[in-house]
């Protein structure tokens, strides 16, 4: 079954490369600038670092098969949560955590933030039970804890477990824009093309529930710089949110209301 698409996938992919050597007229020497920008991206890329993604990324291919995949409107109401990309740091079984715990280890921030809503299904508006939400997020200097030798492992990211009402809520922190790691290939492009390396400041989620389709998305502060011009192509209107100041919570600075819709199989 699987052989048909890899014919109909190479098939395609070798005219393409062909078409595109032949339009541009590619020299051995430009060619091998190419091939060496992935052999290098292969060199730099482990369990902490997914070069390839990046250069992907950069060049919009990750953005682009999410809204291929996922086709959904962006913005309308009673559409379920609009997708967004995974990027390359996500990691698996980050820590367990009980509804109104922290994420957050070891830092002080004036951006301490308490986030809550409810996941349900978006045709019947029910509440779902058992959905795992997956958050993972920067720390104030921008960089992810397996990026960050000073963090602790697993800091800044955590899974929640729904009950029967449906509903989430945890601390974590209003998050910054930052740069993508750009001392690599996806890094040389950037520059090549004059582009800057910023993200918008987001929150990522992989939520899933049982007979529910896997949303893999992430949220983006209204405030934040570089909405317009993410280096990485991922905002959608949908996913855009707004902190508010906390009023009564010692533990937080901001409140961040957020709910969820998925969608069955
Ligand atoms: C990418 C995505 C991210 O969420 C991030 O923080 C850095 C890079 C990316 O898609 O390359
Ligand atoms: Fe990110």
């Amino acid at each position: 079954k699987a052989l048909p698409r890899v014919r109909q996938l190479t098939a395609s992919l070798v005219q393409h490369l062909h078409d595109f050597a032949r339009e541009n007229e590619l020299t051995v020497d430009e060619w091998m600038i190419g091939l060496e920008l992935m052999n290098e991206a292969g060199r730099m890329s482990n369990d902490r670092r997914n070069e390839g993604q990046l250069l992907c990324d950069v060049l919009g291919l990750e953005s682009l098969v999410d809204e291929i995949t996922y086709k959904l409107a962006a913005d309308a109401k009673d559409e379920p949560t609009a997708t967004a990309i995974l990027g390359p740091f996500w990691r698996q079984d980050a820590p367990a955590k009980q509804m109104g715990d922290t994420i957050v280890s070891g830092i002080e921030s004036n951006d301490r933030t308490w986030m809550h809503g409810i996941v349900t299904d978006f045709r019947t508006g029910k509440p779902i039970e058992g959905a795992v939400l997956d958050v993972w997020h920067t720390a104030p200097n921008g960089l992810y804890e397996q990026q960050d030798p000073a963090q602790p492992d697993m800091n800044l990211r955590g899974r929640f477990t729904t009950g029967k009402d449906g509903k989430y809520n945890f601390y974590c922190l209003r998050p910054v824009p930052y740069p993508i790691p750009y001392d690599g290939p996806a890094g040389k492009v950037l520059q090549a093309l004059d582009r800057h390396p910023y993200r918008p400041a987001h929150i990522h989620f992989i939520l899933t529930a049982p007979g529910y389709k896997p949303i893999v998305t992430q949220i983006f502060d209204r405030k934040s710089k570089y909405l317009e011009d993410d280096a990485v192509f991922a905002v959608k209107e949908s996913l855009i949110v707004d902190f508010k100041p906390s009023k009564d919570d010692p533990k937080a600075d901001f409140e961040l209301p957020y709910d969820f819709r998925m969608a069955t199989f």
